[in-house]
C-alpha cells in the first residue's frame, strides 16, 4: 500500500478516513429523520453481500447489465478504445461487467490503464489481485475512496484522456439534487471529448422492482443492517440487529425503492466512539438507501442539461436496463 507517491503497477492506494464515517453517523443520527448513507454498508462483510445480491435470482439488475456487455461489449469497447487513455471506474465492486470490457479493450491491442475506485477496501484489494491475474498485461491501480477524491487523484497521476465507468445502477442511489450535482461535478472533473458510460436501471412493473429489493433469502435484509453491524464494530456501537428490521418498498411519487431499518421496539443505542446515545421510538426508521428508477427522457434530460453528449445507448434484451454512453461537451 503506498499513500501519495508515485505508484508501480498493481499498487492500491488508500485515501478514505475514519473521522468522516464518524462524523456522517453523528449527523445522520442526530436529526428529525434519521439516515445513514449506503456508501458505508460497503465493509468487507457489506461487500461480501452485494456480491450474493448479484446472483440473487429476483436481482434482475446484474444478470440485465451483464447480458448488455455480452451483446454490445465489441461495440462499446470499439466506441472507447482510444490510444492510452484512462479507464476510470467509480465505485468498481467485484467487476464482473467490467471484465468482459477490459477483455474486448485488450482484444484490441490498445494501450490503457485501468483505474478502480472504491469507498470498500476490501472490494478494490480483491478485484485489483485477481484482475492481474486473469490480465496479466494490464496496467492497474486501485484506488480507494470516495468516488471524486478518487477521480482527482486519477488526474494527479495521470493527463491522458479519460473514460469513466459508473455501473450497476449506483447512480440511482442520489436524490435528484443529488443526481445533478454529482453529474455536475463529473463534467467539472472531465476535459472535453472525454467519455462516461453510465448504468440506469429503467423504469418497469413495479412488482419486478419491489421483489428484487425483497429477495426470499433474506440477504437484501443482511446487507442493510449490515450498517448497523459496521457501527457496532468501528465505533463501537451497541445496536443489537435483532431489534431492527429491514424494510424496502416502491414509492410511485418518487420513482425510487427507498431502503430503510426499522426499530421494532422503543429502545436506546450507545456509540462509543461518538460519546453519545441515540433515542429509537418504536417503528421508527433509519434511512438506508434509495434508488431511483428512470425513464429514457430523464436519462436524455440529464446528460443534456449537465454539459453531456448522447453518444448511443445499450440496452438489455428486455429493456430493463441501459448503459449510457455520453461524451462530455466544453
Ligand atoms: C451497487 S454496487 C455496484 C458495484 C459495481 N459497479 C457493479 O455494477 O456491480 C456500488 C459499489 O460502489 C461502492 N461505493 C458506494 N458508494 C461509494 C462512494 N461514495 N465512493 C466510492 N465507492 C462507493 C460500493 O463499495 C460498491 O462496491
Amino acid at each position: 500500500m503506498r499513500t501519495h507517491t508515485a505508484l508501480n503497477n498493481g499498487d492500491v492506494e488508500i485515501l478514505k478516513s475514519y473521522q468522516e464515517f464518524a462524523s456522517d453517523v453523528l449527523s445522520g443520527l442526530s436529526g428529525d429523520v434519521k439516515f445513514l448513507p449506503c456508501k458505508y454498508i460497503y465493509d468487507e462483510r457489506g461487500s461480501r453481500l452485494f456480491r450474493k445480491i448479484m446472483e440473487l435470482p429476483e436481482y434482475y439488475l446484474t444478470r440485465s447489465e451483464i447480458e448488455i456487455f455480452q451483446m454490445h461489449g465489441e461495440a462499446i469497447a470499439g466506441l472507447i478504445g482510444i490510444e492510452n487513455c484512462s479507464i476510470v471506474e467509480l465505485g468498481a465492486g467485484d467487476g464482473k461487467k467490467t471484465r468482459i470490457l477490459l477483455k474486448q479493450l485488450q482484444d484490441m491491442a490498445l494501450p490503457f490503464h485501468y483505474f478502480p475506485v472504491d469507498i470498500s477496501e476490501s472490494a478494490v484489494n480483491r478485484l485489483t489481485s485477481e484482475l492481474i491475474e486473469q490480465f496479466p498485461a494490464l496496467k492497474i491501480n486501485g484506488i480507494i475512496s470516495d468516488y471524486f477524491e478518487g477521480l482527482r487523484r486519477h488526474s494527479h497521476l495521470n493527463r491522458n484522456r479519460k473514460v469513466v465507468l459508473f455501473l450497476g445502477s449506483s447512480l440511482g442511489n442520489f436524490d435528484p439534487a443529488g443526481l445533478d450535482n454529482f453529474l455536475s461535478r463529473l463534467w467539472n472533473e472531465l476535459n472535453d471529448g472525454d467519455l462516461v458510460l453510465i448504468g440506469f436501471d429503467l423504469k418497469k412493473d413495479v412488482d419486478l422492482i419491489n421483489t428484487a429489493y425483497n429477495d426470499s433469502s433474506g440477504i437484501t435484509e443482511q446487507f442493510n443492517l449490515n450498517i448497523l453491524r459496521r457501527i457496532n464494530d468501528e465505533l463501537g456501537g451497541n445496536f443489537d440487529p435483532g431489534k431492527f428490521r429491514y424494510y424496502g418498498t416502491w414509492d410511485a411519487f418518487c420513482s425510487a425503492v427507498k431502503s430503510c431499518v426499522l426499530s421494532t421496539c422503543r429502545q436506546t443505542v450507545h456509540i462509543e466512539d461518538l460519546g453519545r446515545s441515540f433515542e429509537f421510538e418504536a417503528w421508527e426508521p433509519i434511512h438506508t438507501e434509495s434508488s431511483y428508477k428512470f425513464s429514457e427522457e430523464d436519462i436524455e434530460t440529464f446528460a443534456l442539461k449537465n454539459g453531456f453528449d448522447v453518444i448511443r445507448n445499450f440496452y438489455d434484451k428486455k429493456r430493463y436496463f441501459v448503459d449510457a454512453l455520453w461524451q462530455v461537451r466544453k
